[in-house]
């Protein structure tokens, strides 16, 4: 074990606590606090714990949360009038749709009724081509995490070869845009990559985004890379509860890399800090304020 185990939960509570920071004075300018509205369709166990924590960040920041529960018989045309709904209400800054949605919803069509500057995942179309092109955006937050974190650790990027592996729009592609920003050298691999370990004994930045627990081994990884965990696997085990693994053999990894995310405790706690950053921002843009500095 020489890796340094990066502390996603310290990064994250540090984030948190500069973006209440600035809570106070933007209440002062504009007259009431920044709001996030979540969208939960359904029951599914582990999407109410994600909403739940959303919204019990959001008041420990002092911004107010208002939280839309909806019925899994919810219809298309019943969500797409509360976003539409939301995009009217002066009080709602961000707005949250909690993923995957039933089958009877499409989730692009959803998305793409969100108002984009209250489009705090950054799943819209305009702002991930704002994203590819340059310009101000809403960032998803996974990956504006992940990037955080590896600032952290590495300072510069510039010039470092990033292997993203996973090429979706919730993480992989934003994330490959975040890391050509920092001028890295960015291969995007996925799963019809050949020779993916040879792919990835390239990079001095490994980011696993493809949901297959401890798919990344060891001697996958030049020895000194750093590794970026965003998986989050639950497995089977013995005593029936299970056990929350990443998308890298961590153990194996820590042997080689010279620092890695641990899974729990790595990206996962990043992705709402960075969406308490997303909502803050979005407010300032909205009441025509100045982004609020350094974060
Ligand atoms: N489901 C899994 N991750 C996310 C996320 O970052 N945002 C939303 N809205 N749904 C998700």
């Amino acid at each position: 074990m020489t890796a340094r185990r990066i502390d996603g939960k310290a990064a994250a509570l540090a984030i948190r606590e500069r973006v209440a920071a600035f809570v106070p004075a933007f209440v002062g300018k504009a007259g009431r606090a920044p709001g996030l509205a979540t969208v939960l369709v359904g029951e599914d166990a582990a999407s109410a714990v994600y909403v739940r924590s959303k919204n019990r960040a959001t008041a420990e920041t002092g911004m107010v949360s208002f939280a839309h529960n909806l019925p899994d018989t919810t219809s298309e045309d019943q969500l797409l009038q509360l976003v539409t709904d939301l995009n009217a209400d002066a009080q709602v800054d961000g707005i949250l749709v909690q993923l995957p949605l039933p089958p009877q919803v499409n989730a692009t069509r959803v998305i793409e009724t969100i108002d984009p500057a209250k489009d705090v995942d950054g799943f819209h179309p305009i702002n991930a081509g704002r994203l590819a092109s340059g310009l101000p955006a809403l960032v998803p937050c996974t990956p504006l995490g992940c990037l955080h974190l590896l600032k952290q650790e590495l300072g510069d990027l510039t010039g470092l070869e990033a292997v993203v592996i996973g090429r979706s729009n919730i993480v992989g592609k934003p994330m490959a845009q975040l890391l050509l920003a920092e001028n890295a050298t960015v291969t995007v691999a996925h799963s019809r990559t050949r020779d993916l370990p040879a792919v990835v004994r390239r990079a001095d930045i490994i980011i696993a985004a493809v949901g297959r627990p401890e798919m990344v081994r060891g001697d996958w990884i030049k020895p000194g890379a750093v590794v970026v965990d965003v998986g989050i696997n639950r497995i089977p085990t013995d005593d029936g509860k299970g056990r929350l693994v990443g998308d890298v053999a961590y153990d194996e990894a820590a042997d080689v890399a010279a620092a890695i995310t641990p899974v729990p405790g790595g990206v996962g706690p990043m992705t709402i800090a960075m969406l308490m950053r997303n909502t803050l921002v979005a407010a300032h843009r909205r009441a025509g304020l100045a982004d609020p500095e350094g974060l």
